[in-house]
């Protein structure tokens, strides 16, 4: 791996079984095609689940899937570094740091968050789901990151990223790269089969909405032929009056690696009926693949677990480099290290 590459970071959290569409288009396939040019870092975002309850076994067989899942959709660990968050303490102990950097004020600003602690009720919501944008901001911090390949919902919590770089830069000195947000016009926000003007989203999307990645390929042809599509029958990318053919037509193209337009022009004059059966085909024979590679890597858990050890070694290498720095710039007396 070349060292003057440009580095990316970016990371998944393992809270359901299956990636859905959103997750791919908005985040991991950029992450795929970005290990041949870049430095990429790449994790399960294994604490920032914690956020929320988690029953402890399923954490367990989801960070695994979500790892499997990772290394199916094309990640190669020759590549890249793929590893498991908390098997990296920097991330934790960087995000105390941070913690101290940030204002109260701006990080009740953050509309996840607010999303959040809304549909789970006071009650529920941890200190820890206050917090975790700032445990994302060590995160990137810690590797030094150029981009961060996320989809539109992250864009704000990578402003509060270059916020804090810049903020201890302007205090301590030159000390973090100050990343840009690396999103993809065209699939930054996959949008619900069911109600195309909110985003695909594990928490919040009733299944009918979801294309889930590992589903079998009958159960999300059923989903795509009846999603909700516009009125009238012209097929035509046109986000503001057709939001459900328009979504249709993103996921159709990015998978088939034409544009938009070209699909566009293939289903002039042809209904909705067409589009949706082709769609649901694409899907089925993308997915297919995809699930029986994720299932390979999940038979041979100790192969799995490896690759994850030599990912967080080498994870590690970089952000205990990068913690010792700051913690250094900001006072803390130098240990046995
Ligand atoms: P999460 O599942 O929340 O950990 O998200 C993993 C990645 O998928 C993040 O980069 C998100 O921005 C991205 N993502 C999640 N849902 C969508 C969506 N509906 N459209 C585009 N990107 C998404
Ligand atoms: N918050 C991100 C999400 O919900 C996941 C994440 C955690 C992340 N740490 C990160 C993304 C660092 C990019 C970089 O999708």
């Amino acid at each position: 791996m070349a060292n003057d590459r440009p580095r990316v970071l970016s990371g998944i959290q393992p809270t359901s079984g299956s990636f859905h569409m959103g997750n791919y288009l908005g985040a991991v396939r950029q992450w795929v095609a970005l290990q041949e040019t870049h430095d990429a870092f790449y994790m399960v975002v294994d604490l920032h689940a914690l956020t929320l309850p988690q029953d402890p076994r399923e954490l367990r067989a989801n960070t695994r899937l979500a790892a499997a899942q990772l290394l199916a959709t094309g990640l190669d660990p020759e590549r890249c570094t793929l590893f498991v968050q908390s098997h990296v303490p920097e991330h934790a102990q960087l995000s105390w740091v941070m913690e101290c950097m940030t204002g109260f004020g701006e990080a009740s600003r953050m509309t996840q968050f607010k999303d959040k602690s809304s549909r789970h009720g006071a009650d529920r919501t941890s200190v820890g789901l206050f917090t975790y944008p700032i445990l994302q901001v060590a995160d990137i911090l810690l590797y030094q990151a150029d981009q961060v390949p996320v989809g539109e919902d992250q864009r704000q919590h990578i402003e509060l990223t270059r916020n804090i770089a810049e903020r201890f830069n302007g205090r301590y000195g030159e000390t973090f790269t100050v990343p840009e947000p690396y999103i993809l016009r065209e699939t930054a926000k996959i949008f619900d089969l069911q109600d195309p003007t909110v985003k695909m989203s594990k928490s919040s999307s009733s299944p009918k909405g979801i294309i889930d990645l590992l589903d079998d390929p009958k159960a999300s042809a059923k989903k795509i032929k009846s999603a909700v599509t516009d009125t009238g029958s012209e097929i035509r990318f046109d986000p503001e009056q057709k939001p459900g053919v328009s979504n249709l037509l993103t996921i159709l193209a990015t998978l088939t690696d034409v544009t938009v337009a070209e699909v566009e022009q293939k289903y002039a004059g042809k209904g909705y009926g067409a589009l949706k059966t082709d769609l649901a085909e694409v899907v089925s024979e993308w997915a297919a693949p995809f699930s029986a590679r994720t299932r390979e890597y999940l038979d041979d858990p100790e192969t799995l677990d490896s690759l994850l050890a030599e990912g967080a070694e080498k994870a590690r290498s970089v952000a205990a480099e990068t913690l010792a720095q700051a913690y250094d710039k900001v006072g803390l007396l130098p240990g046995k290290h």
